[in-house]
């Protein structure tokens, strides 16, 4: 076996995405695992260079899992010829400029969602590395979760006859900050630092929609700011800026409809923090993060409405919980081994900064419906 080493400038790291997904899960357990095996008697080797603005705080977790290289001078790390891979999990609304810059330099390159804060930006994003023939990818995460993962084989399997429709329910409440810390960051909340659920879970939709039952051709959606002040880190009060709750319709091609809510100020009364149920004419499924459950045609009860007697049947028993049938990596490492399979290898990929634009044109559209009050069509897009 030949080891290669791909060093990889990873931004954002000391956040919540970064350090926990991206930096442990991923690359680190990659490196815990011996590397990435890309199967033509090479291992890969990923090196990674820990970027932010606090050197202390960098230091810090360099130290805590044995790593050698930080930096807080990014365009110094790009100018360096041996680093192969810029990754970006910073806040969204530092990304745009990151990215602009790591393409400029001709690193490939790997990022969170949103790519950037509008349409127009996250298409030019995908036109520089068109332009500069670097290899692209955007984290999906949400499609290499299991309970997906098992939607996706009932759907490939033909399970559900003709798909009717789709509905999500995503949300839990976040603590507002005062008496309990909030469990999420303080900019999610503020507009004007690119906050908002609409921008961060829209994306997310959009992909998981187009890549399971089809693209995204209409959206109608209300988003609104239920919890209009909050508490930040240093326990002082704010004004939430951004809406906090969205509530969507989306058709899709096909003919699926799709109704997806997402909220950060509800109360969780499900087995998991998302859920998708999928009704067809031969069967239904729900899936979350990890589990799935399905109800054929064939056991389907026949519930007849009537107030007046109290419900004689558990419905959530009559459901069939979907066995695993394999083992399931974590969904973030399960991407990146085929992002850098993609630069190192030439492997298959197509989560890219297009696909990453679909998901900030969805965001914008949805915004733009619930200010409008008005379903709007979402055209397709194309470099
Ligand atoms: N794929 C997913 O499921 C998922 C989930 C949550 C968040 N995200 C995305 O990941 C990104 C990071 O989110 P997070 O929840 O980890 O946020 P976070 O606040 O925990 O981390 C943000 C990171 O950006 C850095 N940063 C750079 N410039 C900054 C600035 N001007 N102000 C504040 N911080 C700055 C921070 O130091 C930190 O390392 C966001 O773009 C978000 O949309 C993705």
């Amino acid at each position: 076996m030949t080891r290669k080493t791909v060093r990889i400038a990873m931004n954002g790291v000391t956040g919540r995405m970064g350090y926990r997904q991206h930096l442990v899960r991923s690359i680190l357990a990659l490196r815990e695992a011996g590397g990435l095996d890309l199967g033509d008697g090479t291992v890969l080797w990923p090196e990674p260079i820990l970027i932010g603005r606090r050197a202390h705080a960098l230091a810090e977790i360099a130290e805590r899992h044995g790593l050698e290289h930080v930096s807080t001078d990014l365009d110094a790390v790009l100018a360096d010829p041996t680093v192969d891979i810029y990754f970006d999990s910073q806040v969204t609304s530092a990304r745009e400029a990151a990215l602009t810059k790591a393409i400029a330099a001709g690193k490939h390159v790997y990022t969170e969602k949103p790519t950037a804060t509008g349409l127009a930006g996250a298409l030019e994003l995908a036109r520089l590395a068109r332009e500069k023939g670097i290899k692209h990818g955007v984290v999906q995460d949400k499609i290499f979760l299991p309970g997906l993962l098992k939607l996706k084989r009932l759907i490939d399997g033909g399970f559900f006859g003709r798909i009717l429709s789709v509905r999500g329910e995503f949300g839990y409440w976040v603590f507002e900050g005062d008496w309990q810390p909030a469990q999420r960051p303080s900019w999610n909340y503020r507009a004007a630092d690119g906050g908002g659920i609409v921008v961060d879970m829209f994306p997310h939709w959009e992909y998981v929609l187009h890549e399971l039952f089809g693209r995204v051709t209409s959206v109608q959606a209300l988003a609104t700011t239920h919890i209009p002040q909050r508490w930040d880190e240093q326990g002082k009060p704010y004004d939430a800026t951004a809406d906090d709750a969205a509530y969507g319709v989306f058709e899709l091609a096909g003919g699926i409809v799709a109704q997806i809510n997402s909220s950060w100020a509800v109360r969780v009364n499900r087995d998991e923090l998302v859920e998708f149920q999928v009704d067809g004419t031969e069967g239904s499924a729900v899936a979350g993060l990890r589990g799935c459950r399905v109800q054929h045609r064939s056991a389907t009860p026949k519930p007849v409405w009537n107030p007046d007697v109290p419900a004689t049947e558990v419905f959530r028993d009559q459901w069939q919980e979907v066995p695993d049938n394999t083992g399931f990596d974590n969904g973030f490492k399960a991407q990146w081994e085929l992002f850098l399979k993609h630069v190192c290898a030439d492997g298959p990929y197509h989560w890219d900064l297009l696909a990453g634009a679909r998901g900030v044109q969805l965001a914008e559209l949805g915004l733009r419906s619930s200010v409008e009050g008005r379903r709007i069509d979402v055209p397709e897009i194309s470099l």
